[in-house]
């Protein structure tokens, strides 16, 4: 590929262990956008004629197609798909190609690219975190009266709704897309006119180059601009933490769909047979959502690690990143994708939750709450409750079933109404503070995100 300076042909081997174009081939349609405005602002400064640009516009345009259809042959030979381009537009269009790499280095062209396919790939993420939410919120609503306890150390705790558990999870992905959101400020900047490194003497109108492929503005310090892939362990980073909360939801349907749970039924669709065992249903899905979390923490790993020693600037270690940023956008699409799917056609066993919320030591801390309003220090109450928990278990009955003279035993602060505490009615009645699973919180905040999500 380099003529001039070098009197030997690239080995064989150090082809094949340098080349990229097999998998950054992917960012042709922003390679070719690039170079288009690259073009663009060149006629602009006098350094192609109309009729060159004409040519290297018709050019492009014609190698995008090829590719879009897929009969574009790919050479290894010539690395990166900005060499791949680049040569079959001077071999189509003759002269005119070869004046295109005027005024940019391949530098800034790779981070111009990575950019706009990290600004694509944020909006269609984006878009995937909507419409998983949505079906969440839909799931919510539909069994918004329905309780179940919630867990703390996977121990049985304080009774919950299913509405407020599955609205927790449209709480962490709205997070998720205002990070990414963030993210995509820093993203959108344009570095085409960083070059190699220092710029160049042919100074192009950087501010129109930046225009046209709709970024917000342009970096400041050409050696920034070409050494840093920040933006891309943002992505990264926002990309691991999407997969940390779908590695959370997967394993809470795993608990559910379990016959030790039952609290809720994955459809046939979004499920798997054993080769061995014929009554099983496995959670698949869920298995390899959280399993893929692994390899999202792992590309930020990696990206993270490769940045860590690189002097300034641009160190061909920084290919590295291309790889992970990929497979982390795909990871993570697909795995929205298919739970907002699987999550349409779960069913949740209204009776297996109501035989589990149905456990009165949910309402253990609400009988300690009970205490306190009558005037007893909350560690006592605590303490009182204890001992009420262990007569129970004594007397081998429920919390519920001990009578107002025997909790008296423990303390006289008892009244006869205390077992009143056990009426899951009014417990929830109760909390009615905000972000409490109270019947009215959760319609508004239901109210909320259909407002929101439409
Ligand atoms: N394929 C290279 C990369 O992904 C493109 C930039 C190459 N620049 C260079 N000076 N060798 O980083």
């Amino acid at each position: 590929m380099w003529t001039g300076r070098f009197s030997q042909a690239t080995a064989d081997r150090v082809l094949r262990y340098s080349e990229s174009v097999s998998y950054d081939w992917q960012l042709y349609r922003h390679d070719i956008a690039g170079s288009l405005a690259h073009a663009r602002a060149q006629m602009h400064a006098g350094l192609l004629t109309q009729e060159e640009f004409a040519d290297i516009e018709k050019g492009l345009r014609s190698i995008q197609e090829d590719i879009d259809k897929g009969q574009f042959h790919w050479d290894t030979k010539l690395e990166d798909v900005h060499m791949n381009i680049e040569s079959e537009l001077t071999r189509r269009i003759g002269p005119a190609g070869a004046k295109l790499h005027a005024a940019r280095s391949r530098n800034d062209q790779v981070a111009t690219d990575s950019r706009l396919y990290c600004r694509s790939m944020i909006d269609e993420t984006l878009q995937a975190l909507i419409t998983l939410q949505r079906t969440l919120v839909q799931k919510a609503d539909r069994y918004a009266s329905v309780r179940i306890p919630g867990y703390t150390h996977l121990q049985r705790a304080q009774p919950v709704t299913v509405a407020h558990h599955l609205l927790a999870y449209v709480e962490m992905l709205q997070r998720d897309r205002e990070r990414l959101v963030d993210c995509r400020k820093r993203v959108n900047v344009c570095p085409l006119g960083s070059g190699a490194i220092a710029g160049s003497t042919l100074n192009l109108d950087r501010e129109a180059i930046s225009a046209e492929l709709g970024f917000d503005g342009i970096t400041q310090n050409s050696m920034d601009a070409i050494a840093d892939r920040d933006y891309i362990v943002e992505c990264l980073f926002c990309l691991a933490l999407i997969g940390a909360h779908l590695s959370r939801l997967s394993e809470d349907l795993i608990l559910w769909s379990s016959a030790e749970f039952g609290f809720c039924t994955l459809s046939d669709a979004h499920t798997t047979g054993s080769s061995l065992m014929p009554q099983k249903k496995n959670p698949d899905v869920c298995e390899l959502t959280r399993g893929k979390t692994g390899r999202l923490y792992g590309h930020l790993t990696a990206v993270l690690v490769a940045l860590k020693g690189l002097p300034l600037t641009y160190n061909r270690d920084l290919q590295e990143d291309k790889e992970p940023l990929f497979d982390s956008f795909d990871t993570v699409l697909q795995a929205l994708g298919v739970n907002a799917e699987m999550m349409t056609d779960m069913r949740i066993n209204e009776d297996r939750c109501a035989a589990a919320v149905s456990d009165p030591l949910l309402l253990a801390t609400d009988l300690a709450d009970y205490l306190v309003r009558r005037g007893i220090p909350f560690r006592q109450a605590h303490e009182c409750v204890g001992k009420a928990v262990a007569m129970a278990e004594r007397e081998h009955c429920l919390l519920s079933e001990l009578t107002p003279t025997q909790l008296r035993l423990i303390s006289p602060a008892f009244g006869d109404d205390a077992t009143e505490v056990f009426n899951l009615d009014r417990a929830f009645d109760l909390r009615t503070n905000a972000g409490a699973p109270n019947e009215h919180r959760t319609a508004n905040r239901l109210k909320y995100w259909h407002g929101l999500l439409g």
